[in-house]
Formats: C-alpha cells, structure tokens, sequence
C-alpha cells in the first residue's frame, strides 16, 4: 500500500507540518479512506491553539480534524456496508478521549472511519460537499435526538398520536451545526424557528425555519416569542457565545424546559492565537465558569434542563448509526437534507490545511471552509 502523510501538529500551539506518517490499518469495525476532501471546524483551531488545557488528554503527534471525504481503500474484518471503491464521508474521532489522533484524523491522506460514522457519497454529490456534513450533522443530531438533550423523534420514527410535534428553536440556524439542527429537526417533523443574520435569513428558511430572526437584533428574543406565536415548544438548541442566556429567556417565556448548548459562553479565539497560554487563559477560563454557572442557575430557577453537547459522542450511542446509517443517507437521497454549508473551497494539498485553520477562524457567514487532497 502507498505511503501515507499528513498535516500534523507536532507539538501543542505549533503550526501544522505536513510529513510522513504511518499508514492506518483497518480495525474489524472501520474503513480506511483515501481522503480527497476535508472540512475545517472551529475545534480544530481551538485544540490547535488551547489543546494543551481544553483537550488535556491530547498526546502530540496529533492529527487533528473530523470532517472527511474520500474512497474506500481498505475494510476491516466486520464491516458489512461498505467495500473498496466506495465513495463515503465520515466522522474522524480520533481527537477525542481515549481515541487514536494518528489513526483516525482527517488532516491526512489516509485516514481510519468507523463504520458506523460513515455514509455512501450520493452520486451527484462531490467530496467537497460531503465534507462539510460530518461535525455539523452529528453535533446537532446529538443536541436533537440524544435523550440527554432534547431526545426528539429522529427523522422516520413513527408519529404516535395525533396533532403537530412542537416547535424547535434553534439559535444560530446559519453556523454549520446550526443549519444542519434545522434540517434534522424538521425531517422530523417539528416546527423550527431560528435566528440568522439577515443576509442569511432565506438560506435557513429554505432549510425548514419558519421563522428566522436576526440574532444580533436588540429585539431578537421578543421576535422569536413571537414566532412561537403560543405553540408549544420541545426545546432548543444554543450556537454562538451569547445563544444559551437568550435561549433561556424565550424557553422561560414560552413553557420551554430543555436548553442543548454547544458553544462556550466566552469565546476561546484570543486565547487559541497565543504562544503562550499562562497567564491568559486564568481570566478567560474564569469567565467561563462564572457565566457557565450563573446561566446554569439562571436556567434551574426557570425550570429549565441544561446540558453541554459533545458533537462526537454518538459514536458510542444508538444515535450514531441511526444518523449515519440511516437518517443521511436517505435523506440526501430523497433531498430533505441537504449538504450545509456550502464549501468554501480554499485550497488544495495537504500544506493548505493550515491556512484552512487561519481562515476558519478569521470567521465564515454559512460557509464550511474546505481543504481539496
Ligand atoms: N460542542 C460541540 O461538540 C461542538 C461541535 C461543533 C461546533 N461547536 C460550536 O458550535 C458553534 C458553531 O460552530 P459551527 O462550526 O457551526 O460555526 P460556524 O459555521 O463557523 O459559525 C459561523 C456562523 O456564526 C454565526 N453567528 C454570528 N453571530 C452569531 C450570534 N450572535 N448568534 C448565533 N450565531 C452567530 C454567523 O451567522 P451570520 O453570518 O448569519 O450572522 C456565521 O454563519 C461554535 O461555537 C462551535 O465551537 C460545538
């Protein structure tokens, strides 16, 4: 088999290198994937720039990144859906705990998948596109579906009983995890209202919010009640560093009682750029437990359940491979998903990779920045 080399972080706030690096083997529960596209998530900058206290357990080398596209080049002993040759996105875990970060990052030219976070690339759909999917997807399947989140129906699930599902919110419906929690929730079947900026507005109509509100509008808050309009509401799901505390105030005033966060209250960019993170990451970190905490209280005297979603955890639940063995693939097939956000191409070769990070973080309006191999 041919050689395989990746863009690695050899150390902890180190630019990525692109080198030699050893080959994955499949295990009995993965593929092994020529990667020919990934995409770039603000966590990969965050692990490359705060790893060292956010991602303690991270061991460098480290390939970081877990959006992949690519063809089958290897299957392990138990795999069942897939054979050589097949074109297949997936989700790369290997930054997570007790995971391989060699093995299975999407920063390289081969890469591991486990089966079961890994779906056929719809013809008519290019690796560019399907990369863009994977972190997205899972990290809102798991604020919608897990039971320790919203726990809703998935899409396919039987309807029991009559009359409407409710109404999700989802705040920040035009960031990547944002666009896809929109669809998700409404393939199945509940009522989605959102926020965007208005340049963006129709986009995530198109993807099934009824409502869509400016979420840097003063009145933001007061114009979602109002698209809720008395409806009841299952939940909602917070996207950028201000969505959890308005989130609880539309949950508070319209009977919500689930909050799903994903992103930190305080944002680590600042941080991520230093080369060296003592002492500025004291006050940084400190504010986010404050406010972590006082938005927990908050949330508690509303009646209102809190959790942090981890977007790679459904690995390890049923949600996994019903997202990806089921819900994508028929859902790109029958167009009730889309692949959101649109690429934003910037480079080809492993070497631009890094520049891939950089514009990440420089910041993006409902665009995926994607890296060609
Ligand atoms: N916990 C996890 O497992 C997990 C996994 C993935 C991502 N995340 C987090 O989830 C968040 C979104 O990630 P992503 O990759 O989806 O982000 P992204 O696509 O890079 O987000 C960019 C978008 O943020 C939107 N935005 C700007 N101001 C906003 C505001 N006040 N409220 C809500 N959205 C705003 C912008 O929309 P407009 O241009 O329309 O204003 C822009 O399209 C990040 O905080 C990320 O760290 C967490």
């Amino acid at each position: 088999m041919s050689q395989n080399s990746a863009a690695v972080l050899r150390s902890a706030r180190s630019a990525l290198v692109v080198g030699p690096v050893p080959m994955p083997e499949p295990a009995p529960d993965e593929v092994v994937v020529r990667v020919r596209a990934v995409a770039v998530n603000p966590v990969d900058w965050i692990v490359q720039g705060t790893g060292s206290v956010t991602y303690r357990w991270l061991r460098s080398p480290a390939v970081l990144g877990s959006d992949v596209a690519g063809e089958v080049v290897s299957v392990g002993t138990g795999v069942t859906r897939f054979g050589v040759g097949d074109r297949v996105f997936g989700l790369a875990t290997g930054t997570d705990r007790g995971r391989d970060p060699m093995h299975e990052g999407a920063f390289q030219e081969h890469t591991a998948l486990l089966e079961r976070l890994t779906a056929p690339i719809p013809s008519g759909v290019s690796d560019a596109e399907a990369a863009v999917l994977p972190l997205g997807a899972s990290t809102a399947a798991c604020a919608l579906f897990q039971p320790g989140h919203l726990g809703l129906a998935m899409p396919g699930d039987e309807q029991r009983g009559e009359g409407d599902r409710g109404v999700v919110i989802v705040w920040g419906g035009s960031t990547s995890v944002g666009m896809n929690a929109v669809q998700l929730a409404r393939a199945a079947g509940y009522d989605v209202v959102s926020t965007a900026s208005p340049r963006n507005a129709e986009l995530v109509r198109s993807l099934g919010a009824e409502v869509v509100v400016d979420h840097n509008a003063p009145g933001a808050v007061d114009d979602l009640v109002a698209g809720i309009d008395g409806r009841r509401v299952v939940g909602a799901v917070a996207l950028g560093k201000t969505s959890a505390a308005a989130c609880i105030d539309v949950l508070r005033r319209t009977g919500g009682t689930v909050l799903a966060m994903a992103s930190t209250p305080v944002t680590l960019d600042g941080l991520a750029g230093r080369r060296r993170l003592f002492p500025a990451m004291l006050p940084v970190f400190g504010r986010i437990g404050i406010t972590m905490a006082g938005l927990t209280l908050r949330a508690r005297r509303a009646g209102i359940r809190t959790a942090f979603v981890w977007g790679s955890s459904l690995r390890d639940d049923a949600i996994g491979p019903r997202l990806w063995g089921e819900v994508l693939p028929a859902g790109l097939a029958d167009g009730s998903l889309r692949a959101v956000p649109a690429p934003l191409v910037v480079g080809s070769g492993l070497a631009a990779v890094q520049s891939g990070l950089d514009r990440q973080r420089a910041g993006v309006s409902a665009r995926k920045v994607v890296v060609t191999l």
